[in-house]
């Protein structure tokens, strides 16, 4: 048995920046060409106005194991791609039978889940919003803001990203601005 030691850390809760500094994911939108429904928007951005920093994520270095809680906080700038807003990745969990817990800390979005057997939903994060993601479905989240949408979140060690199956198949749902509203649509292209 290999006993840690506890430890703290201090998150800024508007800007969702941890001290001590952890581990530092950053994705830019050359990261994730294919990720949003609009393939020749992202190409004209990247032409035209260069990479772009989508999100990024502050991330304790824990062990990917059981028993662990992995947590983080995530800074979705704000910005669309096209229509559609500025987004993660998202992912299932390579353990599909393991869930996840989202604490909304400043801005505002959405977070959009799917299982694999064809269902949706949709849920509006704003700050103290607590949004529980029950095992089997994928999860993304999207800023609708104008400022940065920063969540925290928490996970089991060894449930693993799986961003392979949504790179292949998309979403169902895309969360694009349409006359200046915020809109959930089908997504055309999902297969
Ligand atoms: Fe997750």
């Amino acid at each position: 048995m290999n006993i840690m030691q506890p430890f703290t850390t201090q998150i800024d809760l508007h800007s969702g920046v941890f001290n001590p500094e952890r581990q530092i994911i950053r994705r830019y939108l050359s990261d994730m060409q294919t990720t949003y429904a609009d393939e020749s928007a992202v190409q004209d951005i990247l032409k035209q106005e260069g990479n772009r920093l989508v999100y990024e994520v502050h991330v304790t270095d824990l062990p990917e194991e059981e028993g662990q809680l992995l947590h983080c906080t995530t800074i979705i700038y704000p910005g669309r791609v096209g229509t559609e807003y500025h987004m993660t990745k998202g992912h299932y969990h390579s353990r599909r039978d393991r869930g996840e817990v989202y604490l909304g800390l400043a801005g505002e979005g959405y977070l959009v889940m799917q299982t694999e057997t064809g269902e949706t939903s949709t849920l509006s994060i704003q700050p103290g919003t607590a949004a529980y993601v029950p095992p089997y479905w994928a999860h993304r989240t999207v800023n609708t803001g104008v400022v940065p949408f920063v969540f925290f979140a928490a996970w089991a060690g060894e449930a693993g990203h799986d961003y392979g199956t949504i790179e292949q198949l998309g979403f169902a749902k895309l969360v694009v601005q349409h006359d200046g509203q915020v809109v959930v649509i089908d997504n055309a292209k999902y297969k």
